[in-house]
């Protein structure tokens, strides 16, 4: 059993179905009393506190370090180096499958990128730990950093994301390029970018005997768990991890990260517990980012403005020791139909670290290019951006030609359009201010985002007091998971919410499968639903093979399950209550599993994918080049929404980030020295309350037979690929400025 249970007094009544409810996050009240433990707020008793020193250069080696002052210092306890550091089962330079990155375990003295660990120092206090990683005064022999996408011979890399090809051609896109009637051709940049959970990584280790006791935050429990097992060559069923809440992950907890290994040995070192939290600057490098790019777009359109062609290549980075490649281009395969689509990426290697999944990771980058390279076509074609995107998105796959499985775009783009006001906009740019003499802007610009799933488990058990539990290892790094499933779980069970007992969040539980790719809520949620479902038929199956019953002969199929009973469907007087067929049979509980997969027969047929539209509104100071956005409506479909409340929140979260890569968010790095100079909350902007104006999303209803039994698709990264776009082509309609090298800087309109 878990010894987590969050289960509180419900908020709210419900009536009929738990799916479909606006429930605010169960967790909430937790969260901001401060009563919710997060994995750093764990001190279990005689546990030390560990800090990482980290490198200040960003390539070469470690020529010494002054350990001796280290200890002598008050209160420090041990100093881990790659000449104490216990031994480990697994090379942390190996690689047998690509969701093993490689990690900075102090194997050796190399030094790969700046902020990359270099020692642990592990003391009584957190400041006699802090004091003595600042008495190690290392000198290096340092190398020249590569730090930028020219500083490399560039490469095609083998695969980009998660295993698509690095290059695609359909069709014949030079051929096509030349005899367009109109043609477009446009480089955009993006800097790389930096996760910024609240919470940083943490972990709390403690060793018992050869089991391992754990309270770390991650996306993915059993990854970890797997990936720590092999690390220290002990069953994954020894290592017990505890990760009821996360203060945001976005992909950098998807997978356990080298400092959080570290802190595990440095509980082994010491013997005794240890609490390992990286500061702020120190995730500016071990735990992943979204590579800088540089994207060349090429688009031709015939004279009516129909779209011949889309080529897009990406040149994009990756570490020196190891591969992950943004598939930038690769949003160029979903968003428009054209009889030739190009895509090509070329990589180069930098003494950065690894980069990694973040928040619509290829979608996000590749779109606020490929968007703004449809406004330029339409500009260049004379048509208002809506019409030509509405001329021109997909109807069905391009590339594969498969249907979708279901496809409301349309409609979100005639329901986002009309809430806007969009039929006012001036074809040309310039063209309006406001009662301040800014120039205002209107921009627009496509949503989409695949709809996937992984594979998850969950058990359900229904007790013979009529109440339910429904167990499944799944992650809320913020999003309401806690809630959205134990919404579904209540409605696979027929039972109320408040009769039933979900548990998440632990890594003893049924794997539910990484919480990334918005596929989270589909894969447990099946899951859940097929758990629920089981043990509600093992019940009918008691109840209607009993001659006592009511029930008796109707069969399974016969009879239907609401609030805690079993109906036959016949003759609905007839009826018997959970506990009531559980205690006739002499039962404690039952209990059932369910998975949560793809079904590949769906996936043959169908392309599955969640769309919308957003539409922005900027105001530039014409002398300063100041832009705020002024408005904002996103519209989105995305099948059966589980909790509009939390939905919502998804949708503006997306389109914050949208803002905040058109405008605001950027790693600096010091191409002296390879170091990030801005790696703190002051520096590495943001948007704040103060730069989030109107910001307004429409759920568009939508209805997908196809995509998984719960017909629902993933929210959580979709709103980020329009809005980043439409901001950058509202700048431009402003301004008349096309900004091209992204987040928009003053200077370029103001030149
Ligand atoms: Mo997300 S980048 O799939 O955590």
């Amino acid at each position: 059993m878990s010894e987590i249970t969050l289960t509180r007094d419900p908020a709210h009544i419900r009536h009929g179905s738990s799916i479909g409810q606006p429930l605010t996050r169960r967790d909430g009240v937790l969260k901001v009393t401060g009563e919710a433990r997060y994995a750093a707020d764990n001190h279990p008793p005689k546990m030390l506190f560990a800090v990482l020193a980290v490198s200040h250069i960003a390539r070469g080696r470690v020529a010494s370090l002054d350990v001796a002052a280290a200890r002598r210092h008050p209160g420090v306890v041990e100093v881990m180096t790659p000449q104490n550091r216990p031994m480990l089962a697994e090379d942390p330079d190996a690689k047998t499958n690509p969701f093993m990155f490689r990690m900075e375990l102090l194997q050796n003295d190399s030094i790969r990128y700046a902020n990359q660990a270099i020692a642990v120092v592990i003391a009584e206090t957190l400041e006699a730990a802090t004091e003595g990683a600042a008495l190690l005064s290392p000198r290096y022999e340092s190398e020249p950093a590569r730090s930028t996408l020219d500083d490399a011979e560039s490469y095609v890399p083998p695969a980009v994301g998660v295993g698509h090809p690095a290059v695609v051609a359909h069709g014949d896109a030079a051929d096509a390029l030349a005899h367009a009637a109109h043609a477009i051709e446009a480089t955009y940049e993006t800097p790389p970018q930096y996760h910024n959970p609240m919470e940083p990584h943490a972990i709390v280790a403690s060793w018992n005997g050869d089991a391992l006791s754990i309270d770390t935050p991650t996306q993915g429990l059993a990854m970890a768990q797997g990936r720590i097992a092999g690390l220290f060559g002990i069953a994954p069923e020894k290592i017990h991890i505890r990760s009821p809440f996360l203060g945001g992950g976005f992909g950098c907890k998807g997978l356990i990260s080298g400092p959080q290994i570290l802190g595990i040995l440095a509980a082994k070192l010491v013997g005794r517990p240890v609490k390992l939290v990286l500061r702020r600057d120190q995730m500016y490098g071990p735990v992943g980012h979204r590579s800088a790019s540089r994207q060349r777009l090429r688009m031709g359109a015939a004279a009516d403005g129909t779209l011949t062609a889309i080529d897009h290549h990406a040149r994009i980075s990756t570490s020196t020791f190891d591969d992950f490649y943004e598939p930038a281009a690769d949003a160029s395969h979903s968003f428009y139909a054209s009889p030739v689509i190009a895509t090509s990426h070329e990589a180069v290697r930098l003494d950065i670290g690894t980069p990694l999944f973040m928040r619509a990771p290829g979608e996000a980058t590749g779109s606020i290019a490929l968007e703004s390279a449809i406004d330029e076509i339409a500009e260049a074609c004379g048509i208002d951006p809506l019409a030509f995107r509405l001329k021109n998105y997909a109807e069905v796959e391009p590339i594969t030609g498969k249907p979708f499985s279901s496809k409301a775009l349309r409609e979100c783009y005639a329901r986002g359009a009309d809430r806007f006001g969009w039929s006012k906009r001036p074809l040309k740019p310039r063209q309006m201010r406001d009662e301040n003499g800014f120039l205002v802007g209107w921009g627009m610009g496509t949503a989409t985002f695949p709809a996937l799933m992984f594979a998850g488990q969950a058990r359900a058990v229904i007790r013979s007091d009529g109440s339910g539990v429904m167990e499944t290892g799944a992650h809320d790094m913020g999003q309401g998971a806690w809630t959205a499933l134990a919404q579904i779980a209540a409605d696979s069970l027929a039972l109320d919410l408040d009769r039933v007992e979900f548990k998440a969040g632990t890594s003893d539980l049924p794997d539910a499968g990484i919480a990334g790719g918005s596929a989270h809520t589909a894969t447990a949620g099946v899951a859940i639903h097929n758990a629920g479902a089981a043990a509600v038929g093992k019940l009918a199956e008691l109840a209607t093979n009993d001659q006592r019953s009511p029930l008796f002969g109707a069969g399974n199929a016969g009879v239907v399950a609401r609030d805690g009973r079993l109906f036959r469907r016949d003759d609905e007087s007839r009826s018997e209550s959970f506990g009531g067929i559980l205690a006739r049979a002499g039962l404690a509980e039952i209990e059932a599993r369910g998975d949560g997969a793809m079904d590949p027969a769906a996936q043959t047929n169908y392309a599955m994918r969640a769309h919308g539209a957003v539409f922005a509104e900027v105001r530039v100071d014409p002398d300063l080049g100041q832009v705020r956005v002024s408005r904002m409506i996103g519209a989105f479909a995305a099948g059966r929404i589980v909790n509009p409340h939390l939905v919502r929140s998804q949708y503006l979260g997306g389109m914050i980030w949208g803002v905040s890569f058109a405008l605001h968010e950027k790693a600096i790095v010091d191409h002296r020295t390879g170091r990030i100079m801005n790696a703190n909350l002051a520096e590495y902007h943001v948007p704040v309350n103060a730069d989030i104006p109107s910001m307004e999303a429409l759920m568009i209803e939508e209805h997908d037979p196809h995509v998984n039994p719960l017909g629902i698709k993933g929210v959580g990264e979709i709103a980020i690929t329009g809005s980043a776009g439409a901001v950058a082509n509202a700048v431009w309609h402003a301004t008349g400025v096309r900004v091209r090298r992204f987040p928009v800087a003053i200077e370029e309109l103001v030149k």
